[in-house]
């Protein structure tokens, strides 16, 4: 039986392939091996959990404020020794992390086609995100099967080249995720979620589990936004909860020691700003369920959050994520605290425009990419 390699480096591509990995195994046509870099520990770990995998392959390369080079050089070296040594007929890459670039390198290097789940996205700006939109650029020149989760990523592909019989469309994996987790979190439970979370019980009490509450989730870990941008961002959501007496912030916060040092500094000790842990991902689901609404960096929480009726503001100067902008989901805010706090504020104040931007149809997939993937995929490969 053929073998199909997927690589997972980091918490998203995890969540992304997770419902893949599903399919594969429910058909039986192909033996699936989940292959971790180990980019990430803790929350690579904590993602696995929520989907019950366990990687056939730990090449554990995660160090402590990993430079950008040196992981690289690492998950070339070690993809190059696995892919030596198992042969799998192809490999899946998804996303554009570091995991993904060196991936696809590794195995072009060793005669092995690659495909590439959410294909095609783009900003055109090679610096933002950094250094996301070169590894998904250098990754689409290495694939052989581009799997786009909307008509725009493909027309960008078409765009740069490549041939359209290699672009599928698919929707984003992100939603099979989604819709799973989703039907199977109605027993969770306020109080021992926030408690698994490090949540303060007067936080649970007046936002989490009081019923007409108003409260925001907040993420955020962008590498282009370190410095200024995270200070910016972190006083713009302080002065937001000071002008608006009843609100509350909830952020689980990353753990790249870069983005946790500014956030605790800057957001630390107000009552109404619970800083949590990061979230396995059904609670992760559950809080962006009942939230008022979303702040984030993310690229996947922007594909995710339309789903459960949340409008996103976006701490970016830019997305590749256009079609949540068309449709008015979500809305760019950068990083400048006085822009912050007006969107925000917008959200929480006019009733009208918080209905409208709660009521869109979710442009990144239906719920059936993954299906689409590995039907592709198993005929590919046979
Ligand atoms: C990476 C990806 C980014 C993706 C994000 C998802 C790259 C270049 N960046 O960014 O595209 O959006 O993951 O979260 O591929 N750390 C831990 N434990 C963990 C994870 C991270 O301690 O489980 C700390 C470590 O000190 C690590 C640092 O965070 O060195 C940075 O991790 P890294 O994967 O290099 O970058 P992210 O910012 O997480
Ligand atoms: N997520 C999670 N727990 C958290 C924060 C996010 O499970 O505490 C999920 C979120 O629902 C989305 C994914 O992780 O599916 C996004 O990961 P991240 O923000 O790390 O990366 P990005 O999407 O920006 O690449």
């Amino acid at each position: 039986m053929p073998s199909l390699a997927l690589i997972v480096g980091t918490r998203p591509e995890c969540i992304k392939l997770a419902p893949v990995v599903a399919e594969l195994r429910r058909a039986g046509k192909v033996r699936p091996l989940l292959v971790s870099t180990g980019q990430h520990r803790e929350l690579l770990n904590q993602a696995l959990g929520s989907f019950g995998l366990k990687p056939d392959i730990d090449l554990g390369l995660m160090t402590p404020g990993q430079s950008l080079p040196e992981l690289t050089s690492r998950v070339i070296t070690g993809m190059s020794a696995w892919l030596a040594e198992a042969k799998p007929s192809a490999i899946i890459v998804q996303g554009d992390t570091t995991t993904v670039l060196g991936s696809a390198l590794a195995a072009f290097y060793a005669g092995i086609p690659v495909a590439h789940v959410e294909a095609g996205l783009r900003t055109d700006d090679l610096s933002s995100p950094f250094p996301e939109e070169m590894n998904r650029r250098v990754t689409s020149t290495l694939a052989r099967w581009h799997f786009c989760p909307t008509e725009q990523a493909k027309a960008n592909l078409l765009r740069e080249g490549i041939p359209a019989v290699h672009c599928h469309v698919t929707g984003n994996t992100v939603i099979d995720a989604l819709l799973a987790t989703r039907a199977h979190i109605g027993g969770l439970e306020a109080a021992a979620l926030g408690a698994r979370l490090g949540i303060p019980p007067a936080f649970i009490a007046s936002h989490l589990s009081a019923p007409k509450s108003r409260w925001i989730l907040v993420t955020g870990h962008r590498r282009e936004s370190f410095g200024p941008g995270f200070e910016n961002l972190c006083i713009g959501i302080r002065h937001l909860v000071d002008a608006h007496p009843d609100l509350g912030v909830l952020y689980p916060v990353h753990l790249n020691p870069r983005v946790q040092e500014p956030v605790r500094r800057l957001l630390g000790g107000h009552p109404r700003i619970a800083l949590a842990a990061p979230a396995a991902y059904e609670d992760f689901v559950w809080l962006m369920d009942r939230s008022t609404f979303v702040l984030t960096d993310s690229g996947g929480v922007q594909e995710e959050a339309p789903s459960l009726g949340k409008p996103v503001l976006v701490m970016r100067d830019n997305t590749e994520r256009p079609e949540g902008l068309a449709a008015g989901t979500s809305e760019l805010v950068g990083t400048d605290a006085a822009r912050i706090v007006a969107a925000a504020s917008r959200l929480l104040t006019d009733p009208a425009e918080y209905s409208r931007r709660s009521q869109l149809r979710n442009p990144y997939g239906d719920g059936t990419a993954s299906a689409r993937i590995a039907r592709v995929m198993e005929a590919a490969v046979q």
